[in-house]
């Protein structure tokens, strides 16, 4: 049988993360700039996965592995396959377990690989609701945000247990994502989020997550409207919500603060926060190079450029 490949990209969360996981409006991004591939080979015996690209993250996190090892047997049993013969290797510039999504785009890259080489259609709801089994294992708790947008390839406006609504982006400006380096712990900060709610006899940290559901649909307003300047704003108060639910940490606190210093128009983290990525916004493409030489200088293991106009990264 010949071999078939499979894909996945990045995302990024621009507004509503963890928000999303309680109901609440989220808006995020396809992120193209960096793919994952994963490849399906014909094997004699017992099913062999390749993924080097776990390594070291995968003893630290052994949940990765497990979640990777489910999305295959999902789709191998969505199909009716069994768990052998098969050698499924992939290949990521997806920095894993940085709010990237990696996690995500692994499943739906595998879930493709293995379809396309059984040679059978796969619709993208099917997609999403076998990627969202495999995710119940790397999150606990999923809201559906990342397989969509890992999968898809328009921005979304998404609230779980509805259809997410797919939009063109027509702004003027850049974002620039910092990757602090530091591995991010979506699981556990989704978890003390769930403990503080539960331990709180009054509803604080349900009314930040309310707010930043509001500043989502404000977000959206602004960005329909092109209008910059409010949605930097927007994403500022974001910020400061997530940190008072406890889930940014010192390192993306620092390339926050450096890419406000150096003139973003507003800055956040992105996605499930305790390290991973950051995003800064600012107006003009010349200004994209000065913010990311200033995020690296702040700490900033690698740094992209996606524009909010259309879909173009780099
Ligand atoms: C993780 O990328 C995004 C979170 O909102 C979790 C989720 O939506 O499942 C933190």
């Amino acid at each position: 049988k010949e071999s078939k490949i499979g894909k996945a990209h990045g995302k990024i969360i621009l507004m509503g993360e963890h928000a999303v996981v309680y109901g609440e409006p989220s808006i995020a991004l396809p992120f193209p700039a960096v793919e994952m591939l994963a490849t399906v080979r014909e094997n004699e015996g017992p099913l062999r996965i390749d993924c080097s690209y776990y390594h070291g993250i995968a003893d630290e996190m052994p949940e990765i592995l497990q979640s990777l090892k489910k999305a295959i047997k999902v789709a191998l049993d969505s199909l009716d396959k069994p768990y052998e013969n098969l050698s499924i290797s992939i290949e990521s510039a997806i920095p894993p377990e940085r709010g990237m999504g990696s996690s995500a785009a692994v499943a739906v890259a595998v879930t493709r690989a293995i379809y396309q080489y059984y040679q059978t259609e796969l619709s993208h709801e099917k997609l999403l609701e076998l990627v969202s089994i495999a995710e119940r294992i790397a999150h606990g708790n999923p809201s559906g945000l990342d397989a969509i947008t890992t999968s898809g390839s328009s921005p979304v406006y998404y609230r779980k247990g509805h259809d997410f609504v797919p939009f063109d982006l027509q702004m003027d400006a850049y974002l620039v994502v910092g990757d602090t380096g530091v591995t991010g712990q979506t699981k556990e900060a989704v978890q003390s989020i769930a403990d503080r709610i539960q331990q709180e006899d009054q509803p604080i940290s349900l009314n930040k997550i309310h707010t930043l559901g509001s500043l989502a649909d404000h977000a959206r307003t602004f960005l329909e409207k092109n209008d910059a300047v409010s949605l930097g704003k927007t994403m500022d108060h974001a910020h400061q919500l997530l940190v008072e639910l406890g889930v940014s940490n010192k390192e993306l606190d620092t390339l926050v603060k450096a890419a406000k210093k150096a003139g973003a128009l507003g800055a956040k983290l992105t996605g499930g926060g305790r390290g991973g990525c950051m995003i800064a916004l600012v107006a003009n493409e010349a200004d994209t190079f000065a913010l990311q030489k200033t995020l690296r200088e702040a700490g900033a293991v690698a740094t992209w450029v996606t524009s909010l106009k259309k879909e173009e990264s780099r």
